[in-house]
C-alpha cells in the first residue's frame, strides 16, 4: 500500500516536474521573440549587438513566468503582462551583464558563454547594460502597450524603485562592501531582498497594479514577491556551492573565495536549509487564499526551492 503510493507520489512529482521545465521553456522563447522583435524595429546602434548578447537566447527568464504565473492568480491576460515581462528581463540582464564585470564579481563565464564584457570589452558592456536598464522603460511606456498610462506611470515609478539606489543597486552595493565581512543574519537578508528580492517584489506587484487591486493587496503581494525573490538567492547561494556548473551555465564555487556574506557561510547548510524551507512554506501558506489560481505560481515556487539550474 505505503510503496504503492509513494511511488504514484513520486510519478506525480516527476510529471509535475517536467511541466515546469516546458513551461518555463515556452515563456522563455515567448520574451525572446517578443524582445527581438521589439529591437529589430529599434534604429540600429553600435550597442544593440552587445545588449542582444546579454538578453537574448539564455537565462531561464524565472521572473517572467513568475510574472504569468501571478497574472493567473487574477486572470489577467498574457497580453497585458508581456511588456512586464520583457522589461523585467531587460533589467535582470543588465543586472547581471554589471555583476560579472572585473569590478564587480569579476566573473568570466555567463549562461555558458563568455560574459558580455569578455566578448565585447568592458566600455561596450558597461554602455551595453545602462542601455538595457533604460530600454525597460521604453517597453512599458510603449503607446502600443494597451494599458492605462496612469496604470504605466505606476509600474514605472515602481521599476524605478526597484531597480535603484533602495533596490538592486544597493543590494549589489552591500554585497559587495560585505564580502569578507562578519555581517549578521538581518543585514545579509536586507543585502539579499535588495539586490534580488526587489525585482521580484515588483513581478507581483505589477500584476496586482495592473489588475486594479487595492493598495492593500499590493503590498501584500509586493512582500511576498520580495519572500520569493530571497528564497531564489538562497537557492542560488546553496547552487554556488553544491550545484553543477554545467548546469548552471557560470562558474561555481565563487561565493567562499570571494568571502561573500551569504546566510549559508554564516549559518552553515543545515539551518540555511531549514530557514529556505521554512521561508518556502510561509509563501505557500499566504497564497492559500487564491486556490486553484495560485496552482502555477506554487509549482514554479517549488521549483525555485529545488532547482539545479
Ligand atoms: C542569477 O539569476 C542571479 C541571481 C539573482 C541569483 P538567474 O538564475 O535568474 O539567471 P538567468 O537569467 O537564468 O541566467
Ligand atoms: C547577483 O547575485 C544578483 C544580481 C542582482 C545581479 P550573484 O552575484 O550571486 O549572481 P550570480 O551567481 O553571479 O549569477
Ligand atoms: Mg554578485
Ligand atoms: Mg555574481
Ligand atoms: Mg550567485
Amino acid at each position: 500500500m505505503l510503496i504503492n503510493f509513494l511511488k504514484k507520489s513520486l510519478k506525480k512529482s516527476h510529471k509535475v516536474k517536467l511541466m515546469i521545465k516546458k513551461k518555463l521553456i515556452k515563456n522563455a522563447k515567448k520574451i525572446d521573440k517578443f524582445l527581438i522583435n521589439y529591437l529589430k524595429k529599434q534604429k540600429t546602434s553600435l550597442l544593440v549587438r552587445p545588449m542582444k548578447y546579454g538578453i537574448i537566447s539564455g537565462g531561464k527568464k524565472i521572473r517572467s513566468t513568475i510574472i504569468l504565473d501571478a497574472g493567473k492568480l487574477f486572470n489577467i491576460s498574457e497580453k497585458k503582462l508581456i511588456n512586464i515581462c520583457a522589461a523585467v528581463e531587460c533589467i535582470h540582464s543588465y543586472s547581471l551583464i554589471h555583476d560579472d564585470l572585473p569590478c564587480m564579481d569579476n566573473d568570466p563565464i555567463r549562461r555558458g558563454k563568455p560574459s558580455t564584457h569578455i566578448k565585447y570589452g568592458e566600455a561596450s558592456a558597461v554602455l551595453a547594460g545602462s542601455s538595457l536598464l533604460t530600454l525597460a522603460f521604453e517597453i512599458i511606456t510603449e503607446k502600443k502597450y494597451l494599458v492605462h498610462s496612469k496604470i504605466k506611470n505606476e509600474l514605472v515609478r515602481s521599476l524605478a524603485l526597484c531597480s535603484g539606489h533602495n533596490g538592486i543597486a544597493e543590494g549589489q552595493e552591500l554585497d559587495l562592501k560585505f564580502e569578507k565581512k562578519k555581517k549578521n543574519i538581518n543585514q545579509i537578508i536586507d543585502m539579499q531582498k535588495k539586490k534580488t528580492g526587489k525585482l521580484f517584489n515588483f513581478c507581483l506587484y505589477a500584476a496586482a497594479t495592473i489588475a486594479n487591486k487595492s493598495e492593500k493587496e499590493k503590498k501584500l503581494l509586493s512582500s511576498l514577491g520580495e519572500d520569493i525573490g530571497l528564497l531564489f538567492q538562497l537557492s542560488d547561494d546553496f547552487l554556488d556551492k553544491k550545484g553543477s556548473s554545467k548546469l548552471m551555465g557560470k562558474p561555481v564555487k565563487k561565493d567562499s573565495k570571494k568571502g561573500k556574506s551569504t546566510l549559508l557561510n554564516l549559518m552553515g547548510e543545515n539551518k540555511a536549509f531549514l530557514y529556505a524551507e521554512s521561508l518556502k512554506k510561509n509563501i505557500l501558506n499566504k497564497l492559500g487564499k487564491h486556490g486553484k489560481n495560485a496552482k502555477e505560481l506554487i509549482n514554479t515556487i517549488n521549483f525555485i526551492f529545488e532547482r539545479k539550474f
